[in-house]
């Protein structure tokens, strides 16, 4: 029996004789030398055939084994300048599991169409293995950081009575004859666990029904949710600043190889660092007009807007004080000015965007019953979101990041749909 290994670890391996198990990603045939590039989804390596030396049964098989099938190959790894990782295995011998029939997604280019209609296969590209696992490394950091900052996890649930951010983008289910909802955001219920917990928060899957086809919009996507008690927008931004900080660096530390995979140019990643700028949002659309871009203020800001606003920075950029009517019900007035709200977002460089939304919510209790009326909410469904401004009610904030919007930035992605494994998109349900 000779020896299991993963292609990632293959090193420790020089001169012994491995076994891996995979599959075939690639195959170039030169008569009596075939060259196979076998992926483990630890890595890819290329594994030599010379007929001269297999047996006749590997050699066949070296030959007939097509792109995808689920292979067995034991060889002798070596090092080799010259080979991508910098190890090679000379094959001894090969065992096809399943062979693989024709594959449909082929070295050649493909239609983002067809590409989404075969998400399930277009996954074990090279591409998307290093999305995949830049993903995997963000969310591992966002845990991370709560955990290690005295965070609480408490986990919100997705099914529920009201809206959080608006009504007009609800996912609207049956629940035995009663409306139930998909949760667009955890915030409300991570509310009411700080006052057991004092800091929490949530991460889960979010839904929107965004009736808009962007390349920053999903109808599912993840978001971590902070939230803290006696906590200020203050807080919330330096809590931001430095939470987006430690994401950015660790995938810069831990996952390089998968980041020259995709070829992104991450000296803008790099700059990344605590304290980012502040600018309110007054002075935000001040920015916009000396640029001469149209904006009116008590909007919010469009993609174009905010790819302006970023550019003045090259660093992520927090903007402040958003007009209260644009924001959502449960934003703290500024006390001075109560048209604008403690509120922040994120923006992201390069054009990707916000990021990051949040604040300081409303802690008194009538001015939030007056609230709920304005926006027309359900007061009976947010009763027991208005009792936490009667039983020690405390001022209080948190934000929202949202994971894909975040992978897309740091991977340096054209658009959001290859940022999750099974995009759910406007007319996308498959697979
Ligand atoms: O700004 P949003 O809507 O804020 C909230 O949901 C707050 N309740 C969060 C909080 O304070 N606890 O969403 C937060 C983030 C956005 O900045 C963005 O990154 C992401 O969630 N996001 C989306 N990502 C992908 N597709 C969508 N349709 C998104 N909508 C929001
Ligand atoms: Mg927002």
């Amino acid at each position: 029996m000779t020896q299991r290994a993963d292609i990632e670890n293959i090193a420790q391996h020089e001169g012994q004789e491995v076994t891996l198990k995979g599959w075939l990603y690639n195959k170039t045939d030169k008569g009596k030398l075939q060259f196979l590039l076998v992926r483990d989804g630890t890595g890819i390596i290329q594994a030599v055939v010379l007929q001269d030396e297999v047996s006749p049964e590997t050699f066949k098989a070296a030959q007939d084994v097509t792109q995808e099938s689920s292979i067995v190959v034991t060889g002798t790894a070596r090092a080799d300048k010259r080979a991508p990782g910098g190890y090679e295995l000379s094959l001894s011998e090969l065992q096809i599991v399943q062979l693989a029939e024709p594959y449909p997604i082929t070295p050649k280019e493909h239609g983002v169409s067809f590409l989404m209609d075969h998400r399930h296969l277009w996954l074990r590209s090279a591409r998307q293995h290093a999305i995949l696992k830049i993903r995997a490394e963000v969310i591992r950091a966002c845990r991370d950081y709560f955990d290690d900052h005295g965070f609480v996890l408490v986990d919100t649930p997705i099914l529920t009575p009201a809206a959080c951010e608006g009504t007009s983008t609800l996912f609207e289910t049956d629940y035995f004859g009663e409306s139930a909802y998909l949760a667009q955001s955890g915030q409300l219920y991570s509310e009411a666990s700080i006052a057991s917990l004092g800091k929490v928060y949530c991460f889960g899957p979010t839904f929107r029904a965004e009736k808009s086809k962007t390349r920053r919009h999903l109808l599912e996507f993840w978001m971590v949710e902070p939230e803290m008690a006696f906590a200020d927008l203050d807080d919330c931004m330096e809590l931001a600043e430095d939470f987006v900080t430690y994401i950015v660096q660790t995938v810069l530390e831990k996952r390089k190889t998968q980041l020259e995979e995709l070829e992104r140019d991450t000296s803008s990643l790099e700059k990344v660092e605590a304290p980012f700028p502040r600018i309110s949002y007054d002075e935000a659309v001040e920015i916009l007009h000396s640029k001469g871009m149209e904006f009116e203020w008590g909007s919010d800001f469009g993609a174009p807007d905010e790819t302006a606003l970023a550019q003045e920075f090259g660093k992520p950029v927090l903007v402040h004080r958003f007009p209260t009517q644009s924001k959502a019900f449960y934003m703290e007035p500024d006390p001075e000015r109560p048209e604008i709200s403690l509120s922040v977002d994120c923006l992201a460089p390069e054009g990707y965007g916000e990021i990051i939304g949040g604040g300081q919510r409303i802690a008194d209790y009538d001015l939030l019953l007056q609230r709920v009326r304005e926006h027309k909410l359900p007061e009976e469904a947010f009763r027991w979101y208005l009792d936490l401004r009667r039983f020690g009610s405390t001022p209080h904030s948190g934000f929202g990041l949202g994971i894909e919007r975040t992978v897309a930035w740091i991977c340096g992605l054209e658009h959001i749909r290859e940022t999750i494994p099974f995009p759910r998109m406007l007319y996308r349900l498959y697979p």
